[in-house]
């Protein structure tokens, strides 16, 4: 059976004040509403971490949204694993799309951010994802392909299970254009498929494969109704308790 997920993405969104207000609202309403097997995560700025884990409970997990690919040392500015496991983190995103595009992320350094999370305990949100000129030109399979392929399959399989994975269609993200439950329906499908040439068919079978770009209360329920969609991963909804339980709800 895999793991349901709905994990919030808030990006560079709210001050300690704020967030400490918007993660209480979200703690106390998930405690009534939300299902026991759904997987519930917050991935928050890096200042509101400690804060916040303090309040999170057992049914919200934290996550980081980025990390340092080395343990310790002169890396101004940086985060590392251990640091955020210390403060009570169990999640961290690797390799969203801003953090590719933005800050040259490269699958080599994915990769290297994926053993060092693997290596303290944090179980890796690994995101993946096509531009709309790729989908355009029918190359997003293969796209996505090799950014699992160069940014997952160095793991063992034993490894490997403890990964969580995110589709996130880079022209769905914070655009309001959702992909189609079939489009991601097939995009989940053929992901699974490549893990399996990979591993095996069982050990697809075990990861749960997210799906990320403009997910609300409003389309959350086709979306999760899908066979290969496991959870979400949500931006903009993840700003509202409201919206971000309703979407945990649509299970
Ligand atoms: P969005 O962001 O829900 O605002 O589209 C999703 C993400 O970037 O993780």
């Amino acid at each position: 059976m895999r793991k349901k997920v709905i994990a919030g993405n808030w990006k560079m969104n709210k001050t300690l004040e704020e967030g400490l207000a918007l993660a209480s609202e979200v703690v106390n309403i998930a405690k009534d509403e939300v299902p026991a097997d759904v997987n519930l995560v917050m991935c928050i700025p890096y200042i509101s971490l400690a804060a916040i884990s303090k309040i999170a409970g057992d049914k919200v997990a934290i996550g980081a949204q980025n990390v340092y690919q080395k343990e310790s040392g002169a890396f101004t500015g940086e985060i590392s694993a251990s640091m955020l496991k210390s403060v009570g983190v169990k999640y961290v995103i690797i390799g969203h799309s801003e953090r590719r595009e933005y800050f040259g992320e490269t699958n080599q350094q994915l990769a290297d951010k994926v053993n060092i999370a693997l290596a303290n305990g944090l179980t890796p949100l690994f995101c993946c994802g096509e531009t709309l000129a790729q989908r355009e030109k029918g190359i997003h399979i293969d796209f996505v392909n090799t950014q699992l392929t160069e940014g997952l399959f160095h793991l063992s399989p034993e490894d490997f299970k403890k990964v969580v994975i995110a589709y996130e269609p880079i022209w769905a993200i914070g655009t309001g254009v959702t992909a189609s439950d079939e489009q991601a329906q097939e995009m989940h499908a053929k992901i699974r498929e490549h893990l399996a040439s990979k591993y095996s068919a069982a050990v697809a079978d075990e990861i749960s494969i997210l799906y990320g770009g403009s997910m609300k209360p409003d389309n959350a329920k086709g979306l999760l109704a899908c066979k290969d969609i496991d959870g979400g991963l949500i931006g903009g909804a993840s700003l509202k308790s409201r919206d971000f339980i309703d979407i945990a709800k649509s299970y």
